[in-house]
């Protein structure tokens, strides 16, 4: 059996994991590294119970950081442990310092290197993801994209081997945890009966005063409580400019949450206001409408079928925020079992 490392280290890297791990499990001898990018037990450990994901093989306690330097500690463990480890594949996920590291240290030991969520891209360059982005796909081998759109950018960009439309595979594990979703969130004692959910992480959002202030006062526009689970990004920004005192008075803010708690908090909330790439696509699915709260969306099918409004950093919610039912067929072509041919693809190179 052929041998493939996973490298992982954030939340929305360990939910894509669990589908992953499942499918390319059945064709590889799987090596799950987990870099500790993301470390409190509800950013990283809650995701292996919750969603039954394989104990990491390794977990590279050191990269704490999001600097350069926290880049560089990743790549020298992780090129020790390919070194060692010797896989046929390594797969990177998605856009996160994680993604990069693990990237590069394959493409310096010359393993062959496959991205899922390859081609997906930004309009600003200077993003950290879009530059993780395009790094990773500058080296990689074998490009799993999860929308035609991402296809057409790798396209665009001058590549033309190993292109592939798989799906995307953040569905994948919403589907098979759907019939799972508790009517109410388990961490909750009271939810009132209408409310909003926001998400709100980007560095673009909550390093800068300004938009982060500005994205908290619109959130106090809507008619009704707003539940804001708040990311350990977010809360260090928020004490950091001193914001804590003035906060408006209908947002709950509560710690993160499990996957299931907040697909639960999704399908009860009347809308969706997020930067969250993943949050954005799974209310969707849900049939929530969305408020994208940044200057754009790399979700651009979800956007042209008008089931996203993006809105940047300042907006009103007074009036609810509408969508539309935009073309199934789309819906349906991005929800595919995208794990299953990523791993038949893989399997069959
Ligand atoms: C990262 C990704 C972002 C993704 C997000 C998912 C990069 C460049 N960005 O952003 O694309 O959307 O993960 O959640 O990789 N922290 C904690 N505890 C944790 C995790 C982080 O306190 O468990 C703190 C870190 O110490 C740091 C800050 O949060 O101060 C940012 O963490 P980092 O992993 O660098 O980036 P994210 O904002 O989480
Ligand atoms: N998520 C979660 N608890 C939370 C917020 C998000 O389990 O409190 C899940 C969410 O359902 C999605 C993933 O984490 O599957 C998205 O991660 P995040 O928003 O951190 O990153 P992004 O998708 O923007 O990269």
């Amino acid at each position: 059996m052929k041998k493939a490392a996973l490298v992982v280290g954030t939340r929305p890297q360990f939910v894509k994991t669990a589908p992953l791990t499942l499918e390319l499990g059945r064709f590889f001898q799987m090596v799950l590294i987990h870099t500790g990018q993301h470390y409190d037990f509800m950013m990283s450990k809650s995701f292996f119970g919750e969603l039954g994901i394989p104990d990491p093989d390794y977990h590279l306690e050191a990269a704490k950081s999001l600097s350069g330097d926290g880049i560089g500690k990743m790549i020298d463990r992780l090129e020790s442990i390919l070194s060692y480890e010797k896989p046929d594949l390594v797969i990177v996920v998605g856009d996160t310092n994680s993604t990069l590291a693990g990237a590069l240290a394959a493409v310096r030991l010359r393993l062959p290197l496959a991205h899922v969520e390859a081609g997906v891209r930004a309009l600003d360059k200077k993003l950290p993801e879009q530059i993780n982005r395009v790094m990773t796909d500058a080296v990689a081998d074998y490009f799993l994209c999860p929308t035609p759109s991402a296809v057409q950018n790798l396209k665009r960009e001058g590549k033309c081997d190993h292109i592939y439309d798989t799906g995307d595979v953040i569905y994948d594990c919403l589907r098979s945890f759907f019939e799972r979703i508790p009517v109410k969130p388990e961490s909750f004692e009271s939810l009132p009966n209408r409310f909003a959910l926001a998400t709100i992480h980007r560095a673009e959002a909550v390093d800068n005063k300004e938009n982060l202030k500005s994205v908290l006062i619109s959130l106090e526009s809507a008619n009704l409580p707003v539940i804001f689970p708040v990311h350990p990004r977010t809360r260090k920004r928020i004490e950091a400019f001193g914001l804590w005192g003035n906060m408006p008075g209908n947002v709950r803010f509560t710690d993160p949450l499990g996957y299931l708690d907040i697909l639960s908090l999704i399908k009860r909330s009347e809308f969706v206001v997020t930067d969250s790439g993943g949050v954005q696509r799974e209310a969707v699915f849900l049939g929530k409408p969305v408020l994208v709260a940044r200057p754009e969306t790399e979700w651009r099918e979800l956007e042209e079928n008008h089931w996203l409004r993006v809105a940047g950093y300042s907006f009103d919610l007074s009036g609810g925020v509408d969508t539309e039912i935009g073309n199934r067929g789309v819906l349906e072509h991005l929800t595919r079992p995208a794990s299953a041919e990523m791993a038949r693809i893989l399997a069959g190179l």
